[in-house]
C-alpha cells in the first residue's frame, strides 16, 4: 500500500498565521504539523509516501522535509496543486504514483494518538472498495457525519447542521485504484471544492464502503481552537511517554541495586 499525505489548500481559517506559510508547517507543540500525518503513515508500514501541497510555500516542504530521512524514509515524493479545487481534488495528483496501489491517504493536519497499523493491515485482506476510521466527538457539525441504520452507514453528510450521529469521519481514509475514476464524477460542492465525502458516498452507493472506530484520541489541527487542542494532547502524550520511560529507568536501577 502506498500513502498519500495531502497538505495544500489556503488555510484561511487561520488567517493571519497562514498569510505567509502553509497551515501544514505551522508548530504543533514540538514539530511541524507535517510531521504527524507522514509519522502515522510510516509508523503503519507505510515507506513509499507522495506530499501533495501548493501555494507559495511548496518549496518549503522540501527544505524540511528532504527524503524523508527524519522518519528513515530514503525517498519521499512531492506533487504541486495548481489552484484550491480541495480535498479530492488534490487526490486527483497522485494517481500516477499510485499506479495501481491501493492507497491511505492522510490529510495534513490529522493527528491521532495510537497507530493505525491495524487498518492498514485490514485494508490489505479487502480486495476493493473503500474504508473510513470514524471518532465520536463532541461537535460533529465541523466534520463529514455519517448517518446509521442497524449498524450500516447509510449517508454521509458534509458539515451538516444537524448531524445525525455523534461521529466525524476522520481525515485517514483507504481506498481501492477505482478511486481516481470516481474523481472524475465529482463536481463541486457549495462551497466550490471537490469533497471528499462524495468521493466516500460514491462507494457507499455501491455497497464498497467499510468503516472501523479509531482507538485513541484524534484531532484536526485546522482551527485556532483546534490547533490548541492539538498542542496540549502531543504535549501530554510526550510527557506520559517520558515519565514512562523514566520510571521504566529507575526501575531498572533499582533492580541493578538488589
Ligand atoms: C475535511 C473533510 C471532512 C473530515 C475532516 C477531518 O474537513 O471535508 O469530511 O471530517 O476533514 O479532519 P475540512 O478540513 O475541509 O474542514
Amino acid at each position: 500500500m502506498k500513502g498519500i499525505v495531502l497538505a495544500g489548500g489556503l488555510g484561511s481559517r487561520m488567517f493571519p498565521l497562514t498569510k505567509i506559510t502553509n497551515k501544514h508547517l505551522l508548530p504543533v507543540y514540538n514539530e511541524p504539523m507535517v510531521y504527524f500525518p507522514i509519522r502515522t503513515l510510516v509508523e503503519a508500514g507505510i515507506r513509499e509516501i507522495l506530499l501533495v501541497t501548493g501555494g507559495q510555500n511548496a518549496g518549503d516542504f522540501l527544505r524540511l522535509l528532504g527524503n524523508g530521512e527524519a522518519f528513515g524514509l530514503r525517498q519521499l515524493n512531492y506533487a504541486y496543486q495548481v489552484g484550491e479545487g480541495g480535498i479530492a481534488d488534490a487526490l486527483r495528483l497522485a494517481e500516477p504514483f499510485a499506479d495501481g496501489s491501493p492507497i491511505c491517504v492522510v490529510l495534513g493536519d490529522n493527528i491521532i494518538e495510537k497507530s493505525i497499523a491495524g487498518a492498514v493491515e485490514q485494508f490489505c485482506k479487502q480486495t476493493d472498495g473503500a474504508h473510513i476510521l470514524l471518532k465520536e466527538v463532541p461537535d460533529p457539525s465541523r466534520f463529514g457525519v455519517p448517518a446509521f441504520n442497524n449498524g450500516k452507514i447509510t449517508r454521509i453528510e458534509e458539515k451538516p447542521a444537524n448531524p445525525a450521529s455523534p461521529y466525524a469521519v476522520i481525515g485517514v481514509y483507504f481506498y481501492d485504484s477505482t478511486v481516481f475514476e470516481r474523481i472524475t464524477t465529482l463536481r463541486p460542492s457549495n462551497r466550490g471544492e471537490l469533497e471528499i465525502t462524495d468521493l466516500n458516498n460514491s462507494y457507499l452507493a455501491e455497497g464498497k464502503l467499510s468503516y472501523s472506530v479509531l482507538d485513541g484520541w484524534w484531532t484536526d489541527a485546522g482551527t485556532f481552537e483546534s490547533l490548541l487542542i492539538a498542542t496540549n494532547l502531543v504535549a501530554g502524550s510526550l510527557k506520559k511517554r517520558q515519565d514512562a520511560e523514566e520510571s521504566t529507568a529507575s526501575g531498572a536501577t533499582i533492580l541493578a541495586w538488589s
